[in-house]
């Protein structure tokens, strides 16, 4: 408790004969964490106190107080937040409390046929609704982004990469798009887990269900769920949700932590096939020249932080016997800092994809390596009827020969092709270019510009 301020009463303090120690309300409070969920819980308490009203335990006059003092309440925290001198164990106890000081008694009839162990479900399942359709919106907008980089960069090339070794070339935008693709998974991810976070779980008390024959169906109605949760134990000990956000927040966070590693590679003098807006870099305090890619070590950095809260919180359920038990209030952190730092990483990806400048004639440059299209000389005698492995092994060779006498494969003459094999006529310098692999990947899911350009197109229509 902080020096001079009054102890407030307990709304539990009934059956106890002493005050709790003060280190005990330091130590088992969670408003300074829950607080953030006010605005949700006034919601959730305002629908039940029609549900109350609906069956006769509050008059219209008793309803319609309680309801104005909880707006009252909402205005009060929004404008100039908590009551300075709260010493209150949560965010329900807060607003119960203030309520009781603003409207007498009457306020003490609210948490009727309700316990703080489906009020804090209820309140935490609307407050990751709205985040996680928030965070689905952002994700929309990275992807509008990458499609507009896409769009942007058609007909650019640079060699694809396996093991970070040069394999062959592609178009910039269907590297991109790989990125549109990875973020789409991770969009369904939250929806998928929204459709089983749709159970409205008001209304089962602290464990065994309410005795007021409180009808539930229509305060789900009345809060935006499509049903309400089918067993009062399961709903005061589930924490699924929270769990699949943090798992699909943990995927999103791989995902973006690969592109930011990527980037900061593109991004090195040894690379440099990026060039980072200024205003999305910092300098070094010691050397001058540096031009550093922070944002992106930090996205690659706090995907570690996201991982630990999946894990923290998977820890923290493991142990737990049915049903509602106190350590499940540790969730908090877990969570908010999970929406916090995925906002913040996904709301810095935009404008830095949005604005990231290609350094198109490094990138074609590096394709244009004649090794890339070893595959494509191999694909061109198997067109002529030698079996695979045998055109493999035929390459190989070729290969190992160019880099002995140190001649690339480009400026072999067509004898020095037909040492190898007979089958290589003239047209084989048709094929060796970049471009003409490229243009060669035509079927869905390829990298030449007609297929690249209608993912756009199919992209754009769902955007
Ligand atoms: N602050 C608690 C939490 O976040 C609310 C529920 C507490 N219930 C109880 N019976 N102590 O989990």
């Amino acid at each position: 408790m902080r020096k001079n301020e009054k102890k407030q009463a307990k709304l539990w303090e009934g059956r106890f004969t002493e005050a709790t120690d003060p280190l005990v309300d330091q130590f088992t409070e969670s408003l300074s964490e829950d607080h953030c969920l006010y605005h949700h819980d006034i919601a959730g308490s305002i629908a039940h106190t029609n549900a109350l009203a609906r069956l006769g335990l509050l008059t219209p006059t008793e309803q319609k107080k309680i309801v104005s003092g909880l707006t009252a309440i909402e205005k009060e925290i929004a404008a100039s937040g908590l009551f300075a001198q709260s010493t209150d164990e949560d965010i329900h106890m807060y607003i119960e409390r203030r309520l009781t000081e603003k409207i007498g008694p009457v306020g003490g009839k609210l948490h009727t046929g309700r316990s703080r162990n489906d009020q804090v479900a209820l309140d935490v399942k609307l407050y990751l609704r709205e985040k996680m359709q928030q965070i689905a919106s952002q994700m929309v907008l990275l992807q509008k982004a990458i499609v507009g980089q896409a769009e942007r960069q058609i007909g650019v090339y640079l060699p694809g990469y396996t093991h970070l070794q040069r394999a062959q070339p592609v178009l910039l935008s269907h590297h991109l798009l790989a990125y549109y693709e990875m973020i789409e998974r991770d969009k369904t991810r939250l929806d998928d887990s929204l459709k089983r976070l749709d159970q409205m779980p008001l209304g089962v008390g602290a464990m065994a269900g309410n005795s007021f024959s409180i009808d539930r169906s229509e305060v789900a109605v009345e809060l935006g769920f499509s049903g309400v949760t089918a067993n009062s134990i399961d709903t005061v000990s589930d924490r699924d949700f929270i769990v699949e956000f943090l798992s699909a927040s943990s995927i999103l966070m791989m995902h973006l932590s690969r592109w930011a590693e990527e980037l900061i590679l593109w991004n090195s003098s040894e690379f440099k096939f990026v060039a980072l807006p200024d205003r999305f870099c910092t300098g070094s305090s010691i050397m001058p020249q540096k031009k550093n890619p922070d944002i992106l070590e930090l996205i690659r950095g706090k995907t570690g932080r996201v991982y630990g809260n999946l894990m923290g919180m998977l820890t923290v359920l493991k142990g737990l016997p049915l049903s509602y038990n106190r350590d499940m209030q540790e969730d908090k952190r877990f969570l908010f800092d999970t929406v916090k730092t995925v906002e913040g990483v996904i709301g810095m990806m935009i404008p830095l994809v949005t604005d990231m400048q290609f350094n198109t004639a490094k990138m074609e440059a590096a394709a244009s390596d004649p090794l890339l299209l070893a595959t494509d000389l191999s694909d061109y005698l198997v067109l002529k009827g030698v079996p695979f492995r045998e055109t493999h092994k035929i390459i190989g060779q070729m290969v190992q020969a160019s880099e002995k006498s140190g001649k690339p494969l480009n400026e072999w003459s067509l004898s020095e092709f037909q040492k190898h094999s007979k089958l290589f006529n003239k047209d084989l310098f048709f094929i060796l270019t970049p471009k003409a692999s490229i243009e060669k990947k035509s079927g869905p899911g390829g990298t030449s510009t007609a297929s690249v350009k209608a993912m756009i197109k199919k992209i754009k229509k769902l955007l």
